[in-house]
């Protein structure tokens, strides 16, 4: 069976700090032996400082973004190499906010995925539909569009990617996708991937949008939510707790 992740996504928030307390509490409410995954992915700059907090704890440490580049002259950009190199595990790799306001193709996240992959760094591939998608009965068509650039480029490495749905009308709105309209998602992309892989029952795919504590019980019950990727509740150290211990009761 597929083991639950959940993964805390900072986006552009904190200081030295305030990571330093919001991890102290959140490893101080985890369980010894935690039956489900868990991640932050962090600003870069605090890479090296969340890494040596979480060394050695059921913690993984993860990055919001990655080059597609190995390296070179290309200034601001961080490297598959660079993350492995301090230890990361996951890189997310399209998110909306990236597609929306640095003009991410569907091709370039495709080549982050991949340059991820080729260092030992798992990326984690958002797809989303935008509300006005979805209102045109378009959101299996936009996120089969946008995993299938995916699928292409990594080829036979299918399996090892982590595919988040993440609607974009549900970030950090307050609103979230119902259970049902997520499990439908997640079952067309499980089924696209199972065109692609005989492993497709490997890859874990997870929601993202205002998933809370109050939201994730009944999220993380449905068959193909694998787990989540948390915006704004992950700030907080209760409230990932408790969708951490969501994911552990979901994993029962
Ligand atoms: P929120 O949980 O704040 O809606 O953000 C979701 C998200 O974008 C995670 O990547």
């Amino acid at each position: 069976m597929r083991k639950k992740l959940i993964a805390g996504n900072w986006k552009m928030n904190g200081d030295k700090a305030s990571n330093a307390s919001l991890l102290a509490d959140v490893l101080q409410g985890l369980e010894a032996s935690v039956a489900c995954e868990i991640a932050v992915c962090v600003p870069s700059v605090y890479i090296d400082q969340v890494g040596r907090m979480v060394d050695a704890t059921p913690i993984r440490l993860g990055a919001q973004d990655v080059s597609a580049q190995d390296k070179g002259a290309y200034t601001g950009e961080i490297s598959a190499p660079m993350l492995k190199d301090m230890s990361v595990r996951y890189a997310i790799v399209g998110h909306s906010e990236r597609r929306q306001y640095h003009g991410e193709t569907d091709a370039l996240v495709g080549e982050k995925a991949k340059a991820a992959l080729a260092s030992g760094v798992t990326p984690i591939v958002c797809v989303g539909e935008t509300l006005d998608q979805r209102e045109a009965g378009e959101t299996e068509a936009v996120v089969k569009r946008q995993l299938a650039a995916a699928i292409h480029a990594v080829g036979h490495c299918v399996s090892e990617i982590v595919v988040a749905y993440e609607p974009v009308w549900a970030i950090g709105t307050g609103k979230t996708a119902t259970p049902e309209q997520a499990q439908a998602v997640h079952a067309v992309l499980r089924a696209q991937l199972a065109a692609a892989t005989e492993h497709a029952e490997k890859v874990q795919i997870l929601y993202g949008g205002s998933m809370n504590a109050g939201n994730a019980a009944e999220l993380l019950a449905q068959a193909d939510i694998d787990g989540g990727l948390i915006g704004g509740a992950s700030l907080k150290a209760p409230d990932f707790l408790s969708i951490v211990r969501a994911a552990v009761v979901a994993s029962a």
